[in-house]
């Protein structure tokens, strides 16, 4: 097993490939690298799918009821406008479009997906879970299905996941979806928080080494519950405060029973330098700089923290995929969505080294490191490409 550096070495999980557990710079990280020909090999990601909502809220339209400005909301996240699920959505019918249009683009039939694992951060149920209810939406066998909750890092835990089951011969297909609808957790009359979010889905197919796709070089998950208040939700009356003006859309707030709270400085501070330290440890597990790295999709919080974190890693702001200035932050659904968009416009191409960073509440992080390859891509929006 590999010693990494600064890492303390616990223990290898069987048939896992490498795994390291070490006390990295803000507590123990669980890593893995897998090893080419070893054990389970790289698992790829065969497929990968999105899905928006087709109701589009613009800054102006809050300037509409909110004491906030399109310029204040511009320079300090540089969101221009967000999804919001219409009522006759919700998170299972935003599931299923991205899984399908994943399936579709690669080429597998829901009959050949045996585990499916969900993430959101904006459940509509405590139970039954969203996998399970999506397992029958899809028609997929009768296999595991489960949700997670890691927040806006859940697409990358789900990934993480699907590659251990993979490994370890548990599952062969594993769809990974994450899925939001934040728009009904948002307290709208809370202008810190509600100019912040967006609703959207989307959904990662991962298989074995035999399959075609992208292959997983190397993976990192950590959480610091230290930080837990950081960022949260809290109950509220079910009676939402209703302000002037207030559009239809508002009406779901509050639906959930509970909404965003956030100390903004305190996870500006984390997330800028967790993105830095996951790029630059991903590329060691890998045995590459950070410079090798091609492009970084980062989870889609703000377009300041990614370039505060793309410039003390000294890339170009362009080497950082970002769609939050028309998808607001989606929570664990913003990886795949910025990550489909741009490969669907082209940015990907065979070879190339492509590094998933998340982060949120806990607080958690996760990244992945993934070598291109030729995968089916498709993005499931009403309103067309951007
Ligand atoms: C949220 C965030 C944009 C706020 O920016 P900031 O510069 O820290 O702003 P502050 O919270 O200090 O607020 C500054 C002022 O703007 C006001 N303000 C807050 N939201 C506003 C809004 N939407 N419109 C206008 N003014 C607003 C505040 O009330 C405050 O006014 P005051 O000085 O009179 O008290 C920033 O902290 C941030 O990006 N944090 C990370 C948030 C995030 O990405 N969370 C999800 C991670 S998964």
């Amino acid at each position: 097993m590999e010693r990494l550096r600064h890492g303390r070495e616990v223990g290898r999980l069987r048939n896992l490939g490498v795994v390291v557990n070490l006390e990295g710079p803000m507590g123990p990280v669980w890593r893995a690298n897998s090893t080419p020909g070893g054990p389970g090999g790289g698992c790829r990601v065969m497929g990968l799918g999105s899905a928006l909502p087709s109701t589009r809220v613009t800054n102006a339209d809050l300037e509409g009821f909110l004491d906030t400005s399109d310029e204040w909301i511009v320079s300090r996240t540089g969101i221009r406008e967000r999804r919001v699920a219409g009522p006759e959505e919700n998170l299972l019918s935003l599931a299923a479009r991205s899984a399908r249009a994943c399936l579709a683009a690669a080429s597998v039939s829901p009959q050949e997906v045996d585990t499916i694992i969900c993430s959101s951060s904006s459940p509509d149920e405590t139970f039954p879970s969203l996998a399970c209810r999506l397992q029958a939406e899809l028609g997929c066998p009768l296999g595991p299905a489960f949700d997670i909750q890691a927040a806006c890092s859940g697409a990358i835990y789900g990934l993480a996941m699907a590659q251990s089951l993979i490994q370890s011969g548990m599952s062969r297909r594993v769809l990974v979806v994450a899925a939001e609808i934040f728009s009904r957790l948002v307290d709208w009359s809370d202008r810190s928080t509600a100019v912040l979010f967006g609703d959207g889905a989307g959904a990662f197919l991962v298989g074995g080494p035999a399959d075609p796709g992208s292959e997983i070089l190397a993976l990192e998950l950590g959480a610091d519950g230290r930080g837990a208040a950081a960022l949260g939700t809290q109950a509220v009356s079910p009676d939402p405060q209703s302000l002037p003006g207030m559009p239809d859309y508002t009406s779901s707030q509050r639906s959930l029973g509970r909404v965003v709270t956030m100390n903004g400085r305190e996870v500006f501070r984390f997330s800028t330098r967790i993105l830095e330290q996951v790029v630059a440890r991903l590329a060691q597990s890998a045995g590459m700089t950070t410079s090798e790295i091609t492009l970084v999709v980062p989870h889609q919080a703000n377009s300041r923290i990614l370039a505060t974190a793309a410039g003390r890693l000294n890339y170009p702001i362009e080497r950082f995929v970002s769609n939050v200035e028309r998808t607001g932050n989606t929570s664990s659904a913003s990886i795949p969505l910025a990550l489909a968009e741009g490969a669907a416009g082209g940015l990907c191409h065979d070879g190339d080294m492509v590094c998933l960073v998340a982060f949120g509440a806990g607080l958690t992080w996760g990244g992945l490191l993934l070598r291109w390859g030729s995968m089916g891509v498709a993005v499931d929006d009403p309103r067309g490409p951007a």
